[in-house]
């Protein structure tokens, strides 16, 4: 007995040990972590429980048959953060630079497979350099079957993807499926075909930092969500965004014991909205005084910045916030900023997660490139998105809820359960410039009568009076008391049921 336990530890230490330790010194000189330390980080000590440590690649092609490595690349399990199980897997670069096999993709859909079952997310640390090579076709079968299991998972369980290292081919589509996506800054890097490709095929001469790095993910193309310093720091932010998200969509959010009054006033909101309309204001000095102790996870804080989305917490609940930000574009809704925003409600709504919208939007944006670029469809997203969405929704229009966008935004019609407006609040087709310049054409050349004309269409629509006289906002509410407002609103909707009719699924326009 005495030896067979003797023999476990041994080949257990084998396994811990990778690649070898020139490869983890290697991983570690490039300032990164190795799969096991990663592991450590992000759960909570001591509750990770490993499986399939000793399963092996089943390859026999270019000598593979005698180079074998416990584990085969990637480390699977649970564990707990704060206590709330987790699926995970994290790719151990050390071995075959983390490349994908067969039974390394068999070890990733188990995971998967249990997380679904029993209703957990999956958090995955990628860090591969794609399908194993020499493995040919198995490889991809692998990827593929990893693919199917994120689309089936996609809704029942909130999918997590740390990019840590390279991605390349078929190691980054996985991670495209997910819910949400971390990068880490000056290491990490997702393409479908790496600079050398790039070079042969279009002779673009790029960077792999230019290319797929954190910084060109989270602002340019938007395929990740925040770019961290560090493993540990991107570690240590997945712990916090976690806590956000519920289990499962079958199981209740998470709530957090808080000691902010629930009715706390903010004074200083009452003079948040500038004199002037064309002024811009922070929007996240809003958000800030609404949520719980000012805390804010921002998703895609450096994407499309007219439009903020991120999580936050009332009376301890979360809550997903979308909100125009006048400081970047006017808040202007244009094609970046619907597809992130729209992405962002769909993601509360499957997961149960009520929905605020703070409202200051000028309209979408005009212009030939935004429309030959499909401005119609994408904005259509959001529409979409907020139209289809069941989970309670709290609209708050601060200041100009203007034409199309006023609709899109959580509006009555498309099912806002409560709409407020600030006293500030102008809700109308346009602006009034724009409106008297269209139907006062005629006039155009007497400036006395235009701005007479200009100042008639404010004093009727430059305020939330109208809409409020309609219904279509439920009260024209004191700014300072929003927090409030919302609270008691989201508590009234905790119960709220309303579903759509049967089908087999939508056809949002993609
Ligand atoms: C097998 C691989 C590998 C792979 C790396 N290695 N990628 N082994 N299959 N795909 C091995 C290397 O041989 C090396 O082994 C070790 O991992 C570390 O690799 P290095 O090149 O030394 O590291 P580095 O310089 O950091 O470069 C990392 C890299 C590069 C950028 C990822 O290795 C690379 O370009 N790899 C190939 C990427 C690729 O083309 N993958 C296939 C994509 S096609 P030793 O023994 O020396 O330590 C694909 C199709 C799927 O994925 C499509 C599904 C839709």
């Amino acid at each position: 007995m005495a030896t067979t336990i003797e023999e476990l530890e041994d080949r257990r230490e084998r396994a811990r040990l990778g690649g070898g330790q020139a490869r983890i010194d290697a991983q570690h000189a490039k300032g990164r972590l190795t799969a096991r330390e990663r592991l450590d980080v992000l759960l909570d000590p001591g509750s990770f429980e490993e499986y399939d440590m000793f399963v092996e690649h089943n390859c026999s092609d270019f000598g593979m048959e005698s180079q074998k490595v416990p584990g085969d690349g990637v480390v699977t399990g649970s564990g707990t953060i704060n206590g709330r199980l987790v699926y995970v897997f994290a790719q151990d670069f050390t071995v075959f630079g983390g490349s994908l096999s067969e039974r390394h993709a068999q070890k990733i859909c188990k995971v998967m497979d249990m997380a679904l079952k029993v209703g957990a997310p999956v958090i995955g640390l990628n860090d591969s350099g794609g399908a194993r090579i020499q493995e040919g076709v198995a490889s991809l079968g692998g990827y593929a079957e990893v693919f199917q299991r994120n689309v089936l998972a996609s809704g029942v369980v909130p999918q997590i993807s740390l990019i840590m290292g390279p991605c390349a081919g078929g190691a980054v589509y996985s991670p495209a499926m997910t819910d949400f996506i971390f990068m880490v800054k000056d290491s990490s890097y997702m393409f479908v075909t790496g600079p050398d490709v790039v070079k042969t095929v279009t002779n673009e001469v790029v960077t792999q930092e230019e290319l797929g790095g954190a910084v060109t993910h989270t602002t340019k193309s938007g395929v990740a969500d925040v770019a961290f310093e560090n493993d540990i720091e991107a570690l240590l932010a997945t712990r916090d965004f976690f806590d956000y998200l519920p289990l499962s969509n079958r199981h209740d959010l998470p709530t957090r014991p808080t000691t902010d009054p629930w009715d706390r006033i903010e004074d200083s909101l009452d003079t948040l909205i500038p004199d002037s309309a064309n002024k811009p204001y922070d929007m996240h000095e809003l958000i800030r005084k609404v949520v719980d102790e000012g805390d804010f996870f921002e998703v895609q804080p450096t994407h499309a910045g007219n439009i903020l989305c991120g999580f936050g917490r009332v009376e301890g609940r979360t809550i997903g916030i979308v909100a125009n930000q006048p400081m970047v574009l006017a808040g202007v809704l244009d094609i970046n900023s619907s597809k992130k925003a729209g992405r962002f409600v769909r993601f509360c709504d499957a997961f149960d997660i009520p929905i605020v919208t703070f409202v200051d939007v000028p309209g979408f944006l005009p212009g030939v490139a935004q429309e030959h670029s499909g401005i119609i469809k994408h904005g259509a997203k959001l529409l979409f998105a907020y139209a289809e969405a069941t989970v309670p929704k709290i609209t708050v229009i601060t200041r100009k809820a203007y034409g199309g966008a006023y609709d899109v935004m959580a509006s009555k019609h498309l099912r806002g359960d409560l709409n407020y407006a600030w006293p500030s609040a102008e809700i109308a087709v346009m602006g009034a410039k724009g409106a008297v310049e269209i139907i006062f054409r005629k006039d155009i050349g007497d400036a006395q009568k235009i701005a007479e004309r200009t100042r008639e269409y404010e004093e009727r629509f430059a305020n939330p009076f109208v809409a409020a006289s309609k219904g279509f906002i439920d009260e024209v509410i004191m700014p300072h008391s929003t927090r409030r407002r919302i609270a008691l609103g989201l508590r009234k909707l905790r119960d709220k049921q309303l579903e759509n009719p049967w089908k087999k699924h939508d056809n949002i326009p993609l």
